[in-house]
């Protein structure tokens, strides 16, 4: 009998979620197997029309595309879905026993699940429950610390590094501030590397509560040495030394993270009111999310996916594929989702930042 394997996407897409998909269908091909998809996130075990056959003729073409084919949620948390009830009350209801068995009847040996910390947490729990689970690491902000990478990261740096160089000649043109908000929700990778990169005069990430002091500080300096217009990079979960981090609530129901944004706007109205600059702030939201992974994040992703298949092929479940230069690994689920991995403001990188004249908002 062909053994037949599941992958799923979970969470926030990513660049390169498409390419992971491409290199497990073909390597579990070429070992003989069959691959379903399931449609966003556990669709496909709950509606038989949602379990989508993957072929390597079906995926020909995918791996350059951005999004996913499957498609993703990061509302169906199968452990605590919020379903409607005869009275219109919202309950939350344990529907993962129908999912495990729905996921038995189907014959498959093996879950390949795609996801960041939240889709993980999940797959874990599944894990724990007997099915036999592998997780694959995805996430824009960087932010698990059992790999020193996740896929889609690169491509959002790109992003936002590229809008923040085109930023410079109009704010030039104004003598204006702009600030521009980034994704991060716990840590600021794509702030430093973009800001950096993009030759930021002010980065302000999660890791240093900032003090609107010293951003201005910074401006006015500027100013001082006829620099008249200044590039402010902001990541969504910053907050001031005094301050919270600005949300916009639950959102749609069944979510579990706040929608973060408003910081950017927050800050550009702190510079005008202290300092009466011309002040804009944009955010760039999930323009970071878009478009063709970088070759960086192709190569990477395909990596992850090969690598799942090969541990679905020893047998060993319950375990992400994590990259660990130079090696690819393997890291309990459990201990990878432990842990947020946040920027070390030890590193060279800060060091970069702080030597060059960036202000961190300490
Ligand atoms: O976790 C990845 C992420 O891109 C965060 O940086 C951001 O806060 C969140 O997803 C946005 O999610 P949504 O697509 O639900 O708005």
């Amino acid at each position: 009998m062909r053994e037949k394997l599941l992958i799923s996407t979970g969470g926030g897409d990513a660049p390169g979620l498409n390419a992971v998909i491409f290199a497990v269908v073909n390597s579990a091909a070429r070992k003989g197997w069959e691959v379903y998809g399931s449609r966003a996130g556990y669709g496909g075990l709950l509606d038989r029309d949602d379990l989508v056959r993957l072929t390597p003729e079906g995926v020909e073409g995918i791996l350059s595309q951005g999004g996913t084919i499957l498609g993703s949620t990061n509302k169906g948390n199968p452990f605590a879905k919020p379903v409607e009830n005869l009275a219109g009350e919202i309950q939350i209801v344990d529907i993962s026993d129908k999912i495990l068995t729905n996921f038995q009847r189907n014959g498959f040996f093996c879950h390949i699940a795609v996801g960041g910390d939240g889709s993980l947490e999940i797959a874990h729990r599944f894990a724990q429950k007997g099915m036999p689970v592998i997780g694959v690491p995805k996430t824009i902000d960087n932010d698990l610390e059992a790999t020193d990478r996740t896929f889609g990261f690169d491509t959002a740096v790109s992003t936002a590094t590229d809008a923040i160089d085109k930023l410079h000649s109009t704010a030039k043109s104004h003598d204006r501030v702009m600030v521009v908000e980034v994704m991060g929700r716990d840590s600021g990778w794509i702030a430093l590397y973009s800001g950096i990169s993009g030759g930021a005069d002010a980065i302000l990430i999660p890791e240093i509560p900032f003090q609107m002091d010293a951003v201005c500080a910074k401006i006015s300096d500027n100013e001082l040495h006829d620099k008249h217009y200044s590039i402010v990079v902001v990541a969504e979960g910053a907050r001031s030394e005094d301050g919270e981090v600005i949300n916009k609530g639950k959102g749609e129901l069944g979510r579990s993270e706040m929608v973060l944004g408003g910081i950017g706007e927050w800050v550009a109205n702190q510079i005008r009111d202290r300092l009466g600059k011309d002040t804009r702030s944009l955010v760039l939201g999930h323009l970071q999310r878009g478009g063709s992974p970088t070759t960086f994040d192709r190569l990477l992703a395909l990596r992850f996916g090969a690598a799942a298949v090969r541990l679905a092929e020893q047998g060993i479940f319950d375990h992400m594929v994590a990259w660990v230069p130079p090696n690819m690994t393997a890291v309990p689920i459990a201990e990878a989702i432990r842990n947020r991995k946040k920027i070390d403001l030890g590193s060279d990188k800060v060091q970069t930042a702080r030597d060059i004249g960036i202000c961190l908002g300490d």
